[in-house]
């Protein structure tokens, strides 16, 4: 950590984003003169390798910092966030609880990141499904304006937290040797050996899942066109670790397949693996670990003059949470968006 620098509060540290926040802002060397974990009184005075000893939420302990990057569910978001702010820091949240909010700005780096001038206290990092997916379609909306997305999901468990891949290990586990399973706990259903048309959970008399109405929504706020049209499907797999998507996307103006193709060789945080005839396409198991977005299987949709398909595969933890916050935290740095305490103090 340097000398310089800002004062940094990672709350739910504990957690799998938390824990990546914290290793990504050492390893990307966020200019960070001091980092605290903050987690539930569960987990109060745990020592967290290289930052120290986790701390409770407090009036006393959230004091004094500039930036705090939240990933703790969207309670204590909603409770601890605006409190960070008031106390003057700049508060980046992986939960849903502020996204659609009009004064909080919802950003992804690569997207949207002159939304950050906007924020009064509170980013919000959008929902992993949707962060992946906005990535690859910024350059075919900006060449050829996206009129109508038609999205179905393949969500892994770890989107869900920690409690999820434990109990489709166990569960995975116990089926195969022939044992039965505990009731299910983070679903509805056993997930292992299964395919749930439920990622997310549905309020009382929705047809959608929560998580599908965030895919609807947040892509219209991040790419600022309301009239584009989204049907989502969202769906959980027994996978651990990334999300894919099949995406198919119907553009105002005609856009070739290789012409799209050409757009995301070029465009930022996106890899293109596209060779079909090699087997070369994105793959969960070759997302998991990295920061981009890869992109394949870019195809002409043969019942539409004006459509594409995609499949989009992202490491959820990763550039759906943990990578896109810190790389908000570093741009609003570079922006001048984020004050240190020190210059508060003089100013
Ligand atoms: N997983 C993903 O792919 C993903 C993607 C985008 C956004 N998110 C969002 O990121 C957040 C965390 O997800 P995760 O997967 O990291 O979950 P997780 O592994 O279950 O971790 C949850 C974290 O929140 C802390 N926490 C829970 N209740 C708290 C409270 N009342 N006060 C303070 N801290 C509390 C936990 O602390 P203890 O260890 O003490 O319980 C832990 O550090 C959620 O809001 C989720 O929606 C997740």
């Amino acid at each position: 950590m340097s000398a310089a620098g800002y004062r940094v509060a990672v709350v739910g540290a504990t957690g799998q984003v938390g824990s990546l926040m914290l290793r990504l802002l050492k390893e990307r060397e966020f200019p960070a003169r001091e980092i605290v974990p903050f987690a539930s009184a569960r987990s109060v005075g745990r020592e967290l390798e290289g930052v120290g000893p986790v701390q409770p939420l407090t009036e006393e302990t959230i004091a004094g910092f500039d930036l705090a990057l939240f990933s703790a569910g969207g309670s204590t978001s909603g409770e601890w966030a605006p409190r960070f702010a008031a106390a003057g820091a700049v508060v980046v949240d992986n939960s849903s609880h502020w996204r659609m909010q009009a004064d909080v700005p919802l950003v992804v780096s690569e997207v949207n990141p002159d939304a950050l001038a906007e924020h009064h206290g509170i980013v919000a990092n959008p929902n992993c499904s949707t962060m992946q997916m906005v990535v690859a379609l910024k350059p075919l909306h900006d060449a050829a304006g996206i009129e109508r997305l038609v999205i179905s999901t393949y969500q892994a468990v770890s989107g869900t937290g920690r409690a999820a891949v434990e109990e489709l290990l166990a569960q995975s586990h116990a089926l195969l040797h022939e044992r039965a399973i505990d009731p299910p706990d983070s679903y509805a259903h056993q997930i292992a050996f299964n395919a749930l048309p439920h990622a997310g959970s549905f309020a009382t008399g929705e047809d959608h899942t929560d998580e599908e109405r965030k895919l609807i929504n947040e892509t219209r706020k991040i790419l600022g066109d309301e009239s584009i049209r989204v049907s989502a499907t969202c769906v959980r797999v027994p996978v651990v670790t990334g999300h894919s998507e099949a995406v198919n996307v119907q553009t105002r103006d005609p856009l070739s397949a290789e012409r799209a193709r050409e757009l995301l060789r070029a465009a930022p945080g996106v890899t293109v693996l596209d060779d079909p005839a090699a087997a070369l396409y994105p793959m969960a198991i070759d997302a998991a670990g990295r920061d981009d977005v890869l992109v394949g299987r870019i195809r002409r949709d043969p019942g539409h003059e004006r459509a594409l398909d995609l499949w989009v595969v992202a490491d959820n933890l990763h550039k759906g949470a943990a990578t896109n916050a810190v790389q908000l935290a570093e741009v609003m740095h570079e922006r001048g968006l984020i004050a240190p305490s020190g210059d508060r103090a003089a100013a």
